[in-house]
């Protein structure tokens, strides 16, 4: 694959002794920076979505434990408050939890720092391998429609569903990209467009009410999105709509495939029901952009994931391999208790 065209973009970037992260809050208008100096700058910068993406959430909080470390700060409110930041996507806790265990072992600065960069490469390899399962899925002059951004923004690099759809598109597998837009918060239109335009793969976005009508039209064999938190069972959550998706897809026999890396996976909650779903500022609803749209007094209920239950999933596509037809037996065989 030409990575040159398909995996240039790092929004997170260690500089050896602060994080570097781009702003993604301020994408597509403009390509800023942010450097976090400290824990607690790391931390606003989850809560804020300076940072998001579950892989991406997961990297910068080990980072931030780094940044504790070196900075002689006490680790373990340093990682509570890192774990508090946001609640959906495991791969926070998960990455908190493996940087605890290299605490546990030896609290040394250097040690933590191999730690988080392991952490960071091995996302970036585990998204390669699961474009290219994902892809072989796909047969030749598909149409896929994705959901929020799962790309290289959200993840150390290359992405999930992303990934797979970059694969496909390289392998010459997938012929038309459709994005929904994502409301509220627009990770579709202003996330995923912006890198697909930056990898020159022509692609349509669509409002996310579209979506059904997209499938009808038969212009789409292939719903792929990423995932926050998959449940011991294959329930799982992603950014609100993608239950909707699933359902549309299921009614129009459209494949619906959730592509996401082990860290995602949380075999410690038995099924969606479990989830914690994230309920953020009416304001994000309420307004565009800071600018207030709807009038004032009225009010907003604003869950920002949603749970599509594993009998809507065609296959979950992971680094260790595929599960088709998820259920409990076979999240057990691939992942164990
Ligand atoms: O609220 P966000 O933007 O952090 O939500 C992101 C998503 O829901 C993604 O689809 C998911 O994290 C997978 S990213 C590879």
């Amino acid at each position: 694959m030409d990575d040159d065209r398909y995996d240039r973009i790092r929004a997170v970037q260690w500089q050896g002794d602060h994080l570097r992260l781009l702003d993604q809050r301020q994408l597509p208008a403009v390509e800023s920076w942010i450097d976090c100096r400290d824990v607690d700058q790391v931390t606003a910068a989850i809560r804020d979505l300076a940072v998001r993406g579950a892989p991406a959430i997961g990297i910068a909080a080990a980072w931030g434990v780094v940044l504790a470390a070196l900075r002689n700060i006490p680790l373990a409110p340093a990682l509570a408050r890192l774990r508090a930041a946001r609640p959906t996507a495991v791969n926070l806790m998960w990455a908190l939890d493996r940087m605890q265990r290299r605490i546990d072992a030896d609290a040394n600065a250097a040690t933590l720092l191999r730690e988080a960069q392991a952490i960071q490469d091995e996302d970036l390899a585990a998204n390669r391998r699961m474009g290219e399962l994902g892809a072989s899925l796909i047969a030749p002059g598909s149409g896929v429609l994705t959901h929020c951004n799962t790309g290289s923004l959200a993840t150390a690099g290359f992405g999930t569903a992303l990934g797979v759809i970059r694969a496909g598109v390289a392998a010459g597998r997938i012929d038309r990209v459709y994005a929904g837009e994502t409301r509220p918060w627009q990770q579709g239109a202003r996330l995923t467009m912006w890198e697909l335009v930056h990898d020159g793969i022509p692609a349509q976005l669509i409002a996310d009410s579209a979506a059904a009508h997209l499938m009808k039209s038969g212009a789409v064999q292939w719903v792929v999105v990423g995932a926050d938190r998959i449940a011991a069972n294959g329930d799982t959550a992603n950014k609100i709509g993608t239950y909707q998706l699933a359902i549309a897809a299921k009614y129009h026999g459209v494949k619906f495939m959730v592509v996401a890396p082990s860290s995602s996976v949380d075999m410690a909650t038995g099924t969606g029901e479990e989830i914690d779903i994230e309920l953020r500022d009416p304001a994000e609803l309420l307004g565009t952009a800071g600018v207030r749209t709807v009038v004032e007094g009225a009010q907003a209920w604003n869950p920002v994931f949603d749970v599509a239950p594993a009998e809507l999933i065609d296959v979950i596509v992971t680094e260790r391999g595929l599960i088709e037809r998820p259920n409990s037996i076979a999240m057990q065989a691939m992942f164990g208790c």
